[in-house]
């Protein structure tokens, strides 16, 4: 309960005893855990019965589950949409069924009137901070990155993507050799980090690693160190999420920089669902949660224990 209590800033919703369902796309990331727990707390402390369904990373799988909660006659439903397409049908069911739906983190491609609001950060901004971070830092010198792209079809991997590539498209003398999905995952971030190195002479030619999420860039960085080199000076490591262990790594000098995504993001959606179910009023289309950019300069260790503390 620590987390959500410490996070949310908002007055309590009164949503006592409505049942909402809460379709997760799974637990690839130390992100997504997060977001899991602060959600349960969050519903915990608000009184709401949550019924929590994991995807397990299908599409099949949620909308299997929403179509469940469809049938129970739930309140609201929740849904972290693991792609952006294919959601046309379901959440008119659900519209259908006058249930209102609030989509988590990542965005989908159907008309705004099949759900209520989307909380979730500006994933283009995202990549153009962690762009941005990248050109203050080479000053104007050439830099070859590599780019470790999030989960294929989904939105922060799409839009993180465009944003950095926008930002550092104006520049000339920062250029993308390499990009590959590590599908949110450290396991995977670290394989394809390695054949990256591989293709890249042993990464002697590799400026930078982009990586759409910590957990990822968690993967390249012992993938760089397997091959001899040394993250955050020999490469250089951006990505975005703020978890515990890119601070850690920043703390050792293996981590450069990261874009924090906060794990609240139910606390806004269901201060929605009241002013929605309780008072009839319409949230806003888009609620966008911040995107600060973290360095080793900004107290890592700090950022650290104050994670640790609200109990990631
Ligand atoms: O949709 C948010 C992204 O999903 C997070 O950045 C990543 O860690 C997670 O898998």
């Amino acid at each position: 309960a620590g987390l959500a209590a410490l996070l949310s800033t908002a007055a309590h919703a009164d949503l006592t005893g409505k049942v909402i369902g809460f379709s997760q796309i799974g637990s690839e990331s130390g992100w997504r855990a997060a977001e899991t727990s602060v959600t349960k707390s969050e519903a915990e402390k608000r009184g709401i019965d949550l019924k929590f369904a994991d995807a397990q990373q299908k599409q099949e799988n949620q909308i299997k589950a929403i179509r469940g909660f469809i049938a129970q006659g739930v309140d609201a439903i929740l849904v972290a949409p693991v792609v952006s397409t294919g959601w046309d049908e379901v959440l008119g069911e659900a519209k259908e069924a006058n249930i209102p739906v609030v989509l988590l983190d990542r965005g989908v491609d159907a008309s705004a009137d099949l759900y209520l609001t989307g909380v979730a950060s500006d994933q283009v901004k995202e990549g153009a901070v962690a762009g941005k971070w990248l050109i203050d830092t080479v000053a104007g010198k050439d830099c070859s990155v590599v780019e470790l792209e999030g989960t294929v079809g989904s939105s922060p991997a799409i839009n993180r993507k465009k944003g950095f590539d926008d930002a550092v498209g104006a520049t000339a003398n920062i250029k993308v050799i390499r990009s590959q999905t590590g599908d949110f995952t450290r396991a995977k971030g670290k394989e394809v980090m390695e054949g990256f190195l591989k293709a890249e002479g042993g990464g002697k030619g590799i400026c930078a690693v982009y990586a759409h999420n910590d957990d990822m860039a968690v993967g390249a960085i012992q993938a760089i160190k397997d091959a001899g080199l040394k993250p955050g000076s020999d490469i250089l490591v951006v990505s975005i999420d703020g978890v515990p262990d890119i601070f850690s790594a920043m703390v050792a000098g293996e981590a450069n920089a990261t874009v924090e995504l906060t794990p609240n993001m139910a606390g806004p959606a269901f201060d929605a669902l009241d002013a929605y179910l309780n008072g009839g009023t319409a949230p806003e289309k888009a609620i966008i949660t911040e995107s600060k950019l973290f360095t080793q300069a900004d107290d890592p260790q700090g950022e650290y224990d104050r994670r640790k503390g609200l109990g990631y």
